[in-house]
């Protein structure tokens, strides 16, 4: 295709019938939409067509539409804030679009140039700004997704695509709220392996981790540890980065540890921030901060000596999340939280220099002001 995305070609029809705002305290993640959506269709031919901002409603295609049969999808995740002031900001959208199109490379869809995309999304924002809550922790969550169109059986690059963005008004991730989580390590299934897809955004690295969720749900967990290899190596939690605060064994010295992007790993937008925040904040006071593969078996011998520190998951859905334990080979290796404690103290500082720069508290070249 030739034509590269046009934001000044915008065709904008507005909604005649806006929805009622839920009360942001009953909102569940990922259920309530705006009133508008931005679609821009593909086609090999022409390439990018006019971007459309449009009534939120259904899609239609025919049901031999690729995306059906072989999973050309993929989506990325990305937050609007509301500052103080009433201004929306986008948290990063530099580094989702950077993703979202080697996601769609990966899978012969086509790529874009991402100022257009984000010129977009700042318009579509702006234009459901009622949506966006106001509180501490809550958000509009924004879903870029592309999927190919084409309608063909036949096993080949999408002739079509369709991207469009929807949004969600939504509160704390986990319906509990803030509040640590259980995990269980998971040794009969593996989300991601060299040379495969998992560091990208693809739906269908999705579906199939639905049942070791389900399974460790089953048993009082709230959610589960990927592992790998014979070796156990820790690299994800559910659908987040993981990250755990250990002493070393001979000098006691303070670390941060997520696993390396050795292509295995989601190249998560809030993993990156968390490792720049630590990079900045925390190794003047002393701390080392490293993407190094580490074990189950390394955890637990830290859990036992005392010196496994904090534990959580970060994503965008969630920022952070708290763990207090990993149900692992029968025994329970507890990630340093005291029973009434529902985060630890790193945790807890990472999630508020998080939110500063989300919400424009800390002014930041982080923050895209739309
Ligand atoms: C995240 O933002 O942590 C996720 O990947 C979850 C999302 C797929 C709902």
């Amino acid at each position: 295709g030739t034509a590269d995305i046009d934001v000044s070609k915008l065709k904008i029809e507005k909604s005649t019938q806006p929805k009622a705002l839920k009360k942001p305290e009953e909102l569940v993640f990922g259920r309530n939409f705006t009133d508008h959506m931005l679609t821009i269709e593909w086609t090999k031919e022409n390439g990018w067509n006019a971007p459309e901002i449009k009534p939120y409603q259904n899609l239609s295609l025919d049901p031999a539409t690729c995306v059906f049969h072989y999973a050309f999808e993929c989506f990325e995740g990305m937050k609007a804030y509301k500052d103080k002031a009433g201004k929306i900001r986008l948290f990063r959208p530099d580094k989702n679009m950077a993703r979202f199109n080697k996601s769609a490379a990966r899978i012969a869809l086509p790529t874009f140039n991402s100022p257009a995309l984000i010129d977009l999304i700042a318009k579509l924002v702006k234009l459901d700004s009622r949506f966006i809550p106001e509180q501490r922790g809550y958000s509009l969550y924004l879903r870029p997704t592309m999927i190919g169109t084409q309608k063909t059986l036949g096993v080949g690059p999408p002739g079509s695509a369709l991207l469009y963005v929807i949004a969600s008004p939504v509160g704390p991730y986990y319906p509990t709220g803030f509040k640590a989580v259980s995990l269980e390590a998971t040794d009969y299934a593996v989300r991601a392996w060299p040379g495969g897809v998992g560091d990208k955004k693809l739906g269908a690295n999705y579906a199939p981790c639905i049942v070791p969720q389900v399974e460790a749900m089953s048993r009082g967990f709230q959610q589960n540890l990927w592992l790998f290899g014979e070796e156990e190596y820790v690299t994800e939690v559910g659908t987040m980065n993981f990250f755990v605060a250990l002493k070393d064994k001979a000098t006691g010295q303070k670390t941060l540890v997520t696993a390396p992007l050795d292509g295995t790993i989601l190249e998560g937008v809030t993993r990156d921030s968390v490792l720049a925040l630590a990079r900045e904040r925390l190794v003047p006071q002393g701390w080392k901060v490293e993407e190094r593969k580490y074990t189950m078996k390394e955890l637990d011998e830290a859990a036992s000596e005392g010196r496994l520190i904090e534990a959580f998951g970060a994503g965008t859905a969630a920022i952070v999340s708290p763990v207090r334990s990993i149900s692992w080979k029968g025994k329970l290796v507890n990630c340093g939280l005291k029973p009434e404690e529902e985060s630890g103290e790193l945790t807890m500082q990472i999630k508020n220099w998080m939110e500063a720069r989300q919400y424009g508290d800390e002014e930041h070249e982080w923050s895209y002001v739309c």
